[in-house]
């Protein structure tokens, strides 16, 4: 029986599914960590602990599962995006990985605009530049780490980093390379232009393939380490919002995707490289040629929860969370949660926002809190889809997945506010199945994707159905929301300038 090995380098975990070729799962081990704020708004991970947890969670899976390295018929990635790796001239990493949700970069975002011009970037990248995407964080490492920077060889996006690891091959995937922001989205090519512009070297930058392409094969030395056979054949994979598409069997233009994990996003192939002209959402290369999807970005959607849970509420089992989040009532008893706890993406693109509960009363209790957390991550959800529709597309049902997928309450939220039904996959860990996917495409296993997805993926007949009424009280409330970030951003930036003086 051939099986097929999918690696989902996360933000708080590296996650390993082991699937046969009709999509049953036969191993999954997860390896957590954490990620280092040196300060405030910053967030960096060592790709070192990236690999040690690459290395013990295909090791855990092959033994969970009881597999034979020989049966395994390709290895694929799923990672998350936008982060720096840089390497030396020996491949090894010359700092830590300044990662996604690092907002230290806010000076180069302006510069970035001012050289290069609003009209211009959306026109070569069709994206606005944010914190945090490797072109913002090489800037930055430029400026501030010169000596680093001039002893970096590579830069490489996170899950290149593990794929370097198992190959010793340097190259990185047209999905992920999207995410820098030094690509041209409509040629799938590194922009030069861009690159020149801003004074970067463009020996930094590595091939790009596609995410089924064959990248090497595993080497007599990460064979050691991982139980893995040498010569097993390794494909490149790519960014984590696309392999989760896969995973979620969303391959085609009409079909829109909306995942709560740590961020959360609405995702969705688009026939062409159309673009929000204002620059509020991201249009980003799609798995194949000429292939492209919209997406909305909400930096804190589960980590707003797990920040309630953890920081203010001291810990409390998710399960117990949504009993109490159940009692209470739409909108909260009138409390709204702004979920800009590290800026936001879409559709502010401004790093200097900030998080917000408003509307407070001695009626609240913390489950008032909870369930305003998740309401307002779902408003911001509401704001990317809309951007979305405004692009001329159209959206008749969601498929929601991560852990915002898996709470009662949190799924009837998104059918009530986005006024959709919504449907869930039965399939679990969905980047890590779009990451054995892809190598089953790139090895042959599957014919097409297409075939690959009517094979593997499954989701339930029933669908959350949105509350008629429910969706009218938060269209209301859902002004409340806009409102109050137009009325707070000045008051927010000088909240957050003035907090970084103190430091
Ligand atoms: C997408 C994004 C996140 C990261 C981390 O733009 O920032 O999905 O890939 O998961």
């Amino acid at each position: 029986m051939a099986y097929l090995l999918g690696v989902d380098l996360g933000t708080s975990s590296v996650k390993t599914v082991l699937m046969d070729r009709h999509g049953n799962l036969a191993a999954i081990c997860q390896q957590e960590y954490t990620f280092d704020i040196p300060r405030e708004g910053w967030a960096e991970q060592d790709p070192v602990v990236w690999w040690q947890a690459a290395v013990a969670t295909i090791r855990g899976a092959l033994a969970q599962a009881a597999v034979s390295s020989d049966d395994i018929d390709g290895v694929g990635f799923s990672g998350q995006m936008h982060g720096l790796v840089p390497l030396d001239r020996q491949g090894r990493p010359v700092r830590k990985a300044i990662i996604w949700c690092d907002a230290r970069s806010v000076d180069e975002v302006e510069d970035i605009r001012r050289l290069l011009g609003n009209e211009r970037l959306g026109e070569i990248t069709c994206n606005q530049i944010a914190a945090g995407f490797q072109t913002a964080s090489l800037l930055w490492m430029k400026k501030h780490e010169p000596a680093l920077y001039e002893k970096t060889e590579t830069v490489l996006l996170p899950k290149d980093y593990l794929r370097y690891r198992l190959t010793g091959c340097l190259s990185t995937d047209v999905t992920d390379a999207a995410g820098t922001l030094a690509l041209n989205v409509r040629q799938a090519a590194w922009s030069d232009e861009l690159i020149r512009t801003l004074g970067l070297r463009r020996s930094l930058y590595p091939k790009i393939y596609l995410p089924q392409d064959f990248a090497g094969e595993v080497t007599a030395a990460a064979s050691a380490e991982t139980g893995l056979k040498a010569g097993t054949k390794v494909f490149h994979g790519g960014a984590d919002q696309v392999m989760q598409a896969i995973g979620n069997g969303i391959i085609a233009p009409g079909q829109v995707s909306v995942t709560i994990g740590t961020g959360a996003q609405v995702f969705a192939p688009i026939a062409s490289a159309i673009y929000d002209k204002q620059l509020r959402a991201h249009t980003f290369n799609n798995f194949q040629q000429d292939s492209w999807y919209f997406m909305g970005a909400t930096l804190c959607g589960g980590l707003s929860l797990r920040w309630l849970r953890d920081t203010v509420l001291g810990g409390m089992p998710y399960r117990e969370m949504d009993t109490l989040v159940e009692a209470v009532p739409r909108g909260s008893d009138g409390l709204i949660y702004l979920p800009y706890l590290s800026g936001e993406r879409t559709p502010h693109m401004d790093p200097l926002a900030r998080g917000m509960f408003f509307g407070l009363t001695l009626k609240h209790s913390r489950a008032h809190l909870m369930r305003a957390v998740m309401e307002g991550v779902v408003f911001s959800l509401r704001d990317c889809l809309e951007l979305y529709e405004q692009l001329g597309q159209s959206c008749r049902r969601v498929i929601a997945s991560g852990g915002g997928a898996r709470s009662a309450p949190w799924l009837q939220m998104q059918a009530d506010i986005f006024g959709k039904e919504v449907y869930t996959s039965k399939m679990l860990e969905q980047a890590g199945v779009g990451a054995a996917i892809c190598a089953g495409v790139g090895a042959g296993v599957y014919e097409s994707w297409q075939q690959a997805c009517d094979t593997v993926i499954r989701w339930n007949d029933t669908p959350a159905v949105p509350d008629l009424k429910g969706t009218a009280r938060y269209a209301e409330y859902r002004e409340l929301f806009r409102a109050l970030y137009q009325s707070n951003r000045e008051l927010m930036h000088r909240c957050t300038a003035l907090s970084r003086q103190e430091k």
